[in-house]
C-alpha cells in the first residue's frame, strides 16, 4: 500500500501557516518574524552541498538588498542546527561569506509539511527549493519551487519582490521582464467613460485594454 504523506500545497492568497522554529539566529515565531516587513522564506535540499552553498551564498551576498526593501530573509533544511552552524562557519572560513539571516533546522520537517515543500518524488527527506514571497500581512503573494539540481536565480527573486512592492505601491500591473524603472501596465478600463478617458490620456497604449505609463 502507497505510504499517505500529508503535504498540503499553499497557496499564493493563502495566510502563511505559522509555525515555531529553531534557527541558526535561535528560536521563532514565524508570524513574529513577518510582523511588519515582507519576508522570502526559502527552503534548500541539505547542508554542505554543492548548489546550495551557491544559493545561500547569494542570498547572504545580497541581503542588503533585501533589507532596503523592507524584506526579511528565512531559509531551510531537514539538518539538525548542528550542521546549519557547522556550514555556516565552513563557508564563512572558505569564502568569507556569511549567512547572517536565520536558517530554520527542520529536522521533524514539521515547517516543510505546511509549506509543500516535500516532493516525493524528488525526494522523501530533503525539501526541493521552495521560495515563498510573504508580505507584511502574512499573505503568501509568490511562491516558486525548483527541484534538487537546478539552482534559483537571484535576480529574479529580487525582481519578483519589487514587482510585488511596485503593484502594491502605484495599482498596477507589470509585464513581461519587467525591470524597475520601465513603464507599468496601467488596469484596463472598467467602464464606458473610462474607456473613453483613456483614448485621450498620454500613456503608451497598443489599445485601451494595453496601457502603459511610467510612474
Ligand atoms: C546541491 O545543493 O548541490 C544538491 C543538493 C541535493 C541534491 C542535489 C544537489
Amino acid at each position: 500500500m502507497e505510504e499517505h504523506i500529508e503535504n498540503p500545497m499553499p497557496r499564493i492568497g493563502d495566510k502563511a501557516p505559522d509555525f515555531k522554529a529553531t534557527t541558526t539566529y535561535g528560536d521563532l515565531v514565524f508570524s513574529e518574524y513577518n510582523k511588519g516587513s515582507w519576508v522570502i522564506l526559502f527552503s534548500h535540499p541539505a547542508d554542505f552541498t554543492p548548489v546550495c552553498t551557491t544559493e545561500m551564498s547569494g542570498f547572504a551576498t545580497r541581503h542588503n538588498e533585501f533589507k532596503d526593501m523592507n524584506c526579511k530573509l528565512i531559509g531551510l533544511s531537514i539538518d539538525s542546527i548542528h550542521a546549519h552552524v557547522a556550514w555556516v562557519n565552513n563557508v564563512k572560513k572558505n569564502t568569507g561569506v556569511l549567512f547572517d539571516f536565520p536558517i530554520i533546522a527542520d529536522l521533524d520537517m514539521h515547517v516543510a509539511m505546511k509549506y509543500g515543500m516535500i516532493m516525493p518524488g524528488e525526494a522523501t527527506t530533503a525539501a526541493v527549493r521552495a521560495v515563498f514571497i510573504i508580505d507584511p500581512n502574512g499573505i503568501i503573494r509568490l511562491i516558486m519551487y525548483y527541484p534538487l539540481n537546478v539552482g534559483r536565480n537571484m535576480d529574479e527573486i529580487v525582481r519578483a519582490l519589487k514587482a510585488l512592492q511596485t503593484a502594491d505601491k502605484h495599482k498596477v500591473a507589470l509585464p513581461l521582464n519587467w525591470q524597475p524603472g520601465e513603464k507599468v501596465i496601467v488596469p484596463p478600463p472598467t467602464s464606458v467613460e473610462a474607456m473613453e478617458e483613456r483614448e485621450k490620456s498620454d500613456f503608451e497604449m497598443v489599445d485601451f485594454y494595453l496601457a502603459k505609463k511610467n510612474i
